[in-house]
């Protein structure tokens, strides 16, 4: 029997424990285990919930009760959840978490801690949710240089995009319905500035190359500015808006980005819609894969933070090796990436091919008063000293 300690009775933590109630003979089987959750950690006392047995206030009653092995982490942000997953991983248990802000951020720490004490500290629901994507990047493909992973690794996002694509909607319409369906946060910042997608492929490109990447050195833009007009053009050229967390190799390392990108109808990222989630990975050997599924809710995220469980409770005194050093990498310069650029403006076809060469220039009717145009493929260095000259720019989304 091994047991198990919850920190966070919230969605993610109660659907963990749901998990391992409903599907506890097959748990058993494939871990070799019975598990029992002996604690669950919250502020709340949830009167009346069964649960409510099993409520402790404070960690320390599961960092010195040497019966539990497992914890599970599924609080959220960096504070208090560090504090807590240290002393829990310091006094010998494993660990397991949800939770992205504490990966991206003291990822490489807790590795080396869990090494250091022979445990195990594993994070599979942190990206993509219920999607199998650190498990098969640290061991099906792992003898693959990985050349480039892009993600949609925001279901928030992708949901309002998908409506705003379907129904014609703006913005401010979409994120209010998202809302009220419980798929945004009353204070959606993370998910629609990309701050959420950023902290996800910091923690790929971090156990791609095997060093820390800091969520601070990737470059980022959300889908604030997105309009219907955007959408008006994007449908146009036979391409759809997706929010993208990309990492590529170049010769000068990892350069990573996330930004709204116009995805053409022959990539697998365009076909990912409404809340799913999907990453591509391209590896030197295997050549494209994608990973698809359902990127956040309760269910799929507890299923990946059980699987972790399970690994851990067959790997109760071996330490899994995840290669991840503290030293931060330094990552390729965003600006000298090479892309080709759509560009929304108001300045006549002859300026525009007087700036930029030749381009590909695509009307929309119902916006009589402005062009959009393609530009050939250059860096964003050269894009943004052209921009810069351009009358007139209303708005420019990145090709994929
Ligand atoms: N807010 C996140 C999303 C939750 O929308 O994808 C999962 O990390």
């Amino acid at each position: 029997m091994v047991k198990v300690a919850v920190m966070g009775y919230g969605t993610i933590g109660s659907g963990v424990v749901e998990i391992l109630e409903k599907n506890k003979e097959r748990i058993r089987k494939n871990s070799g285990e019975e598990l029992e959750v002996k604690y669950v950690l919250d502020l709340r006392e949830f009167e009346g919930d069964p649960i409510q047995k099993k409520i402790v206030h404070d960690y320390q009653v599961i960092v010195n009760d040497p019966e539990v092995r497992v914890v599970v982490e599924t609080m959220g942000g960096v504070e208090p959840a560090y504090t807590f997953v240290k002393a829990m991983l310091e006094a010998g248990k494993h660990v397991t978490t949800s939770n992205k802000a504490l990966v991206a951020d003291k990822g490489a720490e807790l590795i080396a801690l869990a090494e250091e004490k022979n445990v195990n500290f594993l994070f599979e629901a942190s990206v993509g949710g219920g999607i199998p994507i650190i498990r098969p990047l640290m061991s099906s493909i792992t003898g693959d240089e990985i050349v480039e992973i892009s993600g949609i690794v925001n279901g928030t996002t992708n949901y309002m995009l998908t409506k705003m694509t379907n129904e014609g909607l703006a913005f401010d319409e979409v994120l209010k319905e998202a809302q009220a369906k419980g798929y945004a946060e009353k204070d959606p910042t993370a998910d629609v500035e990309g701050y959420d997608a950023c902290r996800k492929i910091a923690i790929l490109t971090s156990l791609v190359c095997g060093q820390q990447v800091n969520y601070e050195d990737i470059h980022t833009e959300g889908i604030t500015t997105i309009t219907k007009e955007d959408i008006l053009y994007a449908k146009k050229m036979g391409r759809v808006v997706k929010l993208l967390a990309k990492s590529c190799l170049t010769e000068n390392g990892y350069c990573a980005l996330v930004a709204p990108f116009l995805i053409s109808n022959d990539h697998p990222l365009y076909h990912v819609n409404d809340v799913f989630n999907a990453i591509f990975v391209k590896g030197n050997m295997l050549g494209d894969s994608m990973f698809y599924g359902s990127g956040a809710g309760k269910l799929p995220t507890a299923s990946a933070v059980v699987g972790d469980i399970v690994d851990m409770v067959k790997h109760m005194n071996t330490h899994i090796v995840l290669r991840w050093d503290k030293e931060p990498v330094k990552l390729a310069d965003y600006k000298q990436s090479e892309s080709r650029f759509f560009v929304r403006t108001k300045a006549s076809k002859q300026e525009i091919s007087q700036l930029f060469g030749e381009v590909e220039f695509v009307d929309v009717d119902v916006l009589p008063d402005e062009i959009g145009f393609v530009t050939a493929p250059m860096s964003e260095a050269a894009y943004e000293q052209k921009a810069k000259e351009l009358s007139d720019l209303l708005r420019m989304i990145r090709f994929n």
